[in-house]
Formats: C-alpha cells, structure tokens, sequence
C-alpha cells in the first residue's frame, strides 16, 4: 500500500480542527457521507477533506479493489491459503442468479437448503416439529465464534420480531454455560442445533455430547430433537443426528460469514422465515451496492476508507464500535470476530512481511451504557481511539419514545463532544463562573479540559428492522474485505487460532494429571501445579 501521499497529507493536517473544516464548508456534512437506501453514514467528523479522499481512493484502484471485488462474487478461489471460494454472498442472493463455483452453480442447492430450513423453522414454531414431551418451549444453539456470535447477536437484534420459541446459546466449554442454561429447560420439550462449520470444534463437541445426556438422562429422545448445522455432514451422521435434521452449507462460506445460512436457523425459528427473507434481502441490497456505486458513493468503500486512514495512515490501534441501540449489544462482539479474524495478520498473501499496521482492535459496548464506564478514556485518554457511532431515527417502543429521544440526543452529544473539545480558556471561565480564583480555578480548569478534534463516524438508519440489520452486517463484511485487500492479506483464513488449539490439546492429559509437565515452562507448569494442588 503507497501510503506516501497520505502520510504528507496527514502531517500537513496535523494542526487542522475538524470543526474548522466545517466552518469552510458548509455542506461538507452532504460532502463527507455516503447513503444507500434509507442507511446514511456520515464520516464528515474526521480530518478527511478532498485531497484526502481523493488519496485514499487511489489505493482502491492501485490494489485493484473492483477485480478483487468481481473475483469473490464470481466465486474465483480468493481464499489461497485454504483454496476456496468465498460466497457468503451466495448465501442471500434470493433472486437466483447463477453463482459458479468450479464450473457448477451452487444456487439450487443454496436456494433448496433454504427452503428446507423454513419448512423446518415454521414446523417447530407451529409445534408439528415435537420432542418427546410435545412442542419445543426452548431451542439451545451450541456453537461458537461464527457459530454463535452471528445468530446471537441477531437474535438480540431482532428481540421485537421474536415470536417463535424461547433461543438459548452455549459456547463456552465452561461447564458453567451450559449448566446454567441447562437447569431451567425440559429435556423433553427443549430442540438442541449443533451448529459447527467443522463438526469437531472441541467445545461444540463437548457440550453437545453433555447435552445429548442431559436430554436423555430426562427422558428426552435426542432423535427428534438435535438437529445440526455443517459443512461436514458425513460427522453429523457419526454423532447420530438424522439426515433430514441435518442443513448443510459449502466450505465457500466462512465461519465468520455464515449466519446467512444454516447457522441463522436459530434466527429464523426465534423470528420466523419472512423475517429473515426480510434479513438476507438486506444483505443482498448492500451487495448490489457495493457491486455498482462509485468508490466516493460507496458505503462499505468509504468505511473501509476512513479505518485505513486512521489505522494505517494515523496509526490509532483500536477503534470502538459504540452502537448506540441496546439490541446491538453483541454486535461489538460479533464485529471483533469478523474483523479481527479477518485482518488480524501480519503476512500479506504473496508471504511477505505486511509493510504496514493490520487491522485494529475492535472493542465497544452499547451506548448510553459506555458513557459512565470507558468514555472518560476515549474524551481524555492520551490515545486518539476512533469512534464509529450507530443509531436509529426510532426505536420500537412508541410508548417510549422520549427514552429514544434522549438516546439519539446522547448519540450526536458525543460525537459532537469529541468533536468539539473544550479548550483551557473555556475551562477557566467556567471555574470563574462558579466563584473559583487564582490557583483553585487553574487547577480544576485544567482537569476539565477537552483536546477534542476526536473523529468519529455516524451510521444513522430508520428503524433497526430485520432488513436494516442485514444491510448493516454486510457493510461491515465487505468493510472488512475493502480493508483486506488494500492492506494485500487474505482476510478469509485464520490460522492465528491454530497454534492455541495444539497447545490445549497436549496440555489435556497434564492438567488430567496423567501426564509431567517436562518440555513446558516454568510459568505453565507452576500453574499446573497450583491447578492440582488446589482441586478437589
Ligand atoms: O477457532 C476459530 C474458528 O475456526 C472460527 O473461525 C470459527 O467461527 C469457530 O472456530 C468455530 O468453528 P466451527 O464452526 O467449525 O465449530
């Protein structure tokens, strides 16, 4: 990536405040946003100005975005280290057209997996699908990463749409989550979705085979109500999950990605199957976007644009995600896996070293609630931590809406504050104001001064609908593929979660106590010890 421009670009703007830059331009807020359908996302609370934009544009076209871009919908095998397709997109392309993969269009299967899904939906929401106690009163999802964070963060997402059985998700081999979610259900009226990409993820295996003795322990009859969600059907049959209970999806679709397809089926029972036609059509909208509109127009473009300039260009780290919707909660969460999976790495493609920065830490947590926790950092922390904002016109409680009015007006209060700052002399008349003098008054001024010029971005949407939620999650997706593809990395692998997985697995027998912890260091075999030492 030729940052050389951006870097000259960036020192010469060293002194700019941002506000100024609303003083010379009265429209920049039209200027500096980007809208498709009814979703605005103004990024004009940023250093950006033209020359900058300009600059940042050009490495679209240095790193050939629109190629890259054509090659994943095509189906080409983007994914080089692990030789696949990526075709998430596939997964919400409702209309049918032919997606190929090798030569064969992959739609008919896509399209009939989806209706098998529905039908399997709609049967335990209407109680024809039973479990040995009658109709199902709870479904639990185990899965984790992209098998859970997806539909979780969906399922929250869509709380006002959720008219279908009660969902429950298990992801942590902490036998305490599955316990705790456990304890409360009816073993014969609770439907258990092993979701994994894989089939052998050792904490989906694990709790899947105690959920599997829980049901039968309580007279429940796993035969009717497990159900599975895989690429690797040939070890859901090994697990004794029945062939019609099994949705299958392809290895193009990344874990990550994949709560556009069989791993949405929780979504699907909890809100029903329009309302996630409903989601993927939002998806797909934003794919027709992103295929068609101008970089400057162009949403998850301009996203990736502004995480590039104050990642790689600016060098802040971290960026927070603050959606300022209690149904988001977990959507940080979510964003952390498909951001920091994806671009979390420090070799491009051809193996060389990355010249630059890899993607940020993501991290953030709903507002208003982070107000009164981490935002004193963000206001007066010494680092700049880049803020990306989100919030709808309405909530879905008209009978509160002077709650959501103080929620939008909290919203545009922080980006306007980090924005604005408050300097030392509007401090100091402040603290004159409320009669202090001489050192008193320098004193607390100086802790009451803001630096400001903190940017910030705005994603403003209508209502947090199914539709919107698709477009919004496929914004970041493809935020995250504009980002990867600048930065020249294979944003679709993960092989940073690999050396871990090895680790645990020959430490199992040592902390089983049947194996010494020769070859280990000191710090891990002294926390062996006390590990034994102080077990029962
Ligand atoms: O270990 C990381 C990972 O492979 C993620 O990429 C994935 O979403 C998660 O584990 C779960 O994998 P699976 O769906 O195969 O169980």
């Amino acid at each position: 990536m030729q940052l050389d421009k951006l870097r000259t670009f960036a020192a010469q703007a060293a002194d700019t405040r941002i506000l100024d830059l609303f003083a010379q331009d009265p429209d920049r807020a039209q200027t500096f946003s980007a809208s498709t359908g009814d979703l605005l996302f103004d990024y004009s609370k940023t250093l950006i100005d033209a020359d900058i934009r300009a600059a940042l544009i050009d490495l679209c076209d240095q790193a050939g975005l629109a190629e890259r871009r054509d090659a994943m919908f095509r189906g080409d095998k983007i994914n080089e280290t692990e030789g696949r397709a990526v075709l998430h997109t596939a997964l919400r392309n409702l209309d049918g057209g032919p997606v190929e993969v090798d030569g064969q269009d992959v739609m008919p299967e896509v399209l009939d997996t989806l209706q098998r899904m529905r039908v399997f939906a709609e049967e335990v929401r209407g109680g024809t699908a039973q479990g040995a106690g009658g109709s199902f009163t709870d479904v639990v999802n185990i899965g984790i990463g992209g098998s859970d964070l997806g539909p979780v963060m969906a399922t929250l997402a869509l709380a006002p749409y959720h008219d279908g059985p009660r969902l429950h998700y298990v992801s942590n081999v902490d036998g305490a989550h599955i316990a705790d979610t456990l304890r409360e259900l009816d073993p014969t009226r609770t439907l258990v979705i092993v979701a994994s990409k894989t089939f052998t993820t050792i904490e989906t295996m694990t709790n899947a085979r105690t959920a599997r003795a829980w049901m039968l322990d309580g007279g429940g009859d796993p035969a009717r109500q497990f159900a599975a969600v895989s690429s690797a059907v040939d070890k859901t049959a090994d697990f004794g999950i029945p062939f019609d209970r099994v949705f299958g999806f392809a290895d193009w679709v990344g874990g990550r990605y994949s709560v556009w397809g069989p791993v949405g089926l929780p979504v699907m029972i909890a809100v029903g199957s329009n309302a996630f036609d409903a989601f993927l059509r939002g998806g797909q909208a934003m794919d027709v976007h992103f295929r068609a509109a101008d970089w400057a127009e162009n949403m998850p473009v301009m996203l990736a644009l502004v995480g590039i300039w104050h990642r790689q260009v600016l060098g802040h780290a971290s960026r927070a995600v603050l959606p300022y919707d209690q149904r988001l909660l977990r959507l940080p969460a979510y964003f952390q896996q498909l951001e920091m999976e994806s671009n979390g790495k420090s070799v491009a493609m051809d193996g060389s070293a990355l010249s630059v920065p890899s993607g940020p830490v993501v991290w953030g947590e709903p507002g208003t609630n982070g107000q009164h926790a981490f935002y004193q950092l963000i206001h007066q922390g010494t680092d700049v931590i880049p803020c990306e904002f989100m919030v709808a016109a309405e909530g879905h409680e008209p009978e509160l809406a002077h709650h959501h009015r103080l929620l939008l007006a909290n919203c545009l209060a922080q980006s306007e504050a980090l924005m604005r700052g408050r300097s030392l002399e509007e401090a100091r008349a402040r603290m004159a104001e409320k009669g202090l003098q001489g050192d008193a008054l320098e004193r607390q001024a100086r802790h009451r001064v803001f630096p400001g010029n903190r940017p910030s971005t705005t994603l403003i949407y209508p209502q947090l609908t199914p539709f919107v939620l698709g477009q919004i999650i496929a914004l970041y997706e493809h935020r995250v593929f504009v980002e990867g593809v600048l930065l020249g990395i294979n944003s679709f692998d993960q092989w940073g979660v690999e050396l871990g997985k090895e680790l645990a697995t020959s430490l199992g027998p040592i902390v089983d106590g049947d194996a010494g912890t020769e070859g280990k260091d000191g710090s891990t075999a002294a926390l062996v010890a006390y590990a034994l030492r102080h077990r029962g």
